[in-house]
């Protein structure tokens, strides 16, 4: 069990490059199960949930190799279609192979996926596309069964539009018989990148990016090599990590238009920010006013995978701040760490009302999940005196080097075996 240490107080100023998004490289590594032909996904980051997500594209017959940042994908010879247990409850996103073993060899084995800490997060909307595609469900014994020899195109409309629902259903469509029409689609920069890989590799799918995606399904897709999109999240952090130290930061090889929500919430409040195609500046206010009324929703709303992080932001404010939590239901488990480090919040149903103080102070506080455990080192780099974060692995996660990153920005933090 590691732990990161961290001396607070220090401005971080500097450079940082933000590695590919880990949500899309997962969607990328499933869908390349849909071609016996081979994938190349360029420059990945070899974090936790990525190497999970290869384990079980082993175990179930696809060759990989890490050439460089390169992963290099051979699914020519699957040799099962059950998603190991161990790995389905790592991952939440094991459940998008569930899609793509079905439209490569149209049957699939699963139990209910694991993930974050962060809410009940149940999968009925993936099971509820993939029945309307005509492919037989049955659950038994803590399993899933899928039979997808029948899938055929259809309407398909989301109750909600999930990301990981989108994902699946894009994927089981492509190679079934017919068109589908999926509505109330997610909207993520991520769905339109496996839109677009899903296009080089030969399929034919319009609309990704808008809520309603089209999909006429072909016979075969060949391989593809493809570049994922920026990490919006990991670049949101660093950007904050900016803001809540006052600092000046230049986040690069990220992608802004990606992340407006984010920034016209903290630009002129938190810090002055200008952009160009792949870089955010931001320089950080000594003391900054209250962001006021922060609440997470689809995109291109605010990213509830950035509501821990910009929630650490406003414990400094000068003022008050709301931050509501639409997406996932207990995803407030950083404010009771946050309350040990001195600020001042009070958690009633999905919405946090936070009063901001004049300085945290370091304590010891443990990460529940990947985004909480961010916004507690962003918590522990503004704070006076020692944070000690424990379970960093849940960090390792989704975040490629992340202290290396924070230290090169002047932070003091280092890793340390418990
Ligand atoms: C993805 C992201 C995650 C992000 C989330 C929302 C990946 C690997 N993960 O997760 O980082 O926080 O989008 O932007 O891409 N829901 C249901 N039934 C379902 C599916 C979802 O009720 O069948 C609910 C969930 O419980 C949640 C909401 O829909 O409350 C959003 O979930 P979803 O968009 O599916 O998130 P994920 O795809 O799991």
């Amino acid at each position: 069990m590691e732990k990161f240490l961290i001396e607070g107080g220090r401005k971080l100023n500097g450079e940082v490059s933000v590695c590919k998004a880990k949500n899309c490289v997962l969607a990328l590594l499933a869908a390349s199960v849909l071609t016996d032909e081979k994938v190349v996904i360029r420059d990945c980051p070899k974090i936790a949930d990525v190497v999970s997500m290869i384990n079980i594209l082993e175990s179930i017959g696809v060759k990989t190799q890490w050439i460089g940042g390169d992963i290099h994908i051979d699914s020519s010879n699957i040799t099962d279609h059950e998603i190991p247990e161990k790995y389905a409850k790592e991952i939440r996103s094991s459940i998008f192979l569930v899609g793509s073993i079905l439209g490569r060899i149209k049957h699939a084995k699963s139990v209910f996926p694991g993930g974050c800490e962060i809410g009940l997060r149940p999968i009925d909307l993936h099971l509820k596309g993939l029945k309307d595609l005509n492919v037989n469900v049955m659950e038994e014994g803590g399993f899933i069964y899928f039979d997808g020899k029948n899938a055929r195109g259809n309407n398909i409309h989301l109750d909600f539009p999930s990301v990981g629902a989108t994902e699946n259903i894009m994927m089981a469509a492509v190679l079934a018989n017919g068109v589908t029409v999926l509505t109330n689609a997610a909207k993520e920069p991520e769905i339109v990148a496996l839109a677009d890989f899903l296009q080089v590799m030969g399929a034919k799918i319009g609309g990704a990016g808008s809520s309603s995606i089209i999909i006429e399904g072909v016979k075969k897709l060949r391989g593809a090599v493809f570049t994922p999109i920026p990490d919006r999240i990991a670049a949101g952090t660093f950007l904050l990590a900016g803001a809540i130290t006052g600092g000046e930061v230049c986040v690069k090889n990220c992608c802004p238009k990606h992340m407006s929500a984010l920034i016209s919430k903290i630009d002129g409040v938190a810090g002055d920010i200008t952009s160009n195609r792949n870089e955010i500046y931001i320089k950080g206010y000594k003391k900054h006013k209250s962001i006021k009324m922060i609440e997470t929703q689809p995109y291109p709303g605010f990213p509830t995978d950035l509501q821990a992080q910009i929630t650490a932001l406003e414990c400094v404010s000068d003022g008050a701040s709301i931050v509501i939590e639409n997406m996932f239901e207990t995803r407030f488990k950083h404010v009771t760490e946050l309350l040990k480090m001195g600020a001042d919040i009070v958690v009633r149903d999905r919405a946090a009302f936070i009063r901001g103080v004049k300085k945290l102070h370091g304590a010891q506080v443990s990460a529940s999940d990947l985004r909480a455990g961010a916004a507690l080192v962003l918590a522990g780099i503004k704070a006076e005196g020692l944070t000690e974060v424990s379970n960093v692995k849940q960090i390792d996660r989704g975040y490629y080097n992340f202290e290396e990153r924070l230290q090169a920005l002047g932070a003091s933090i280092k890793r340390v075996d418990n």
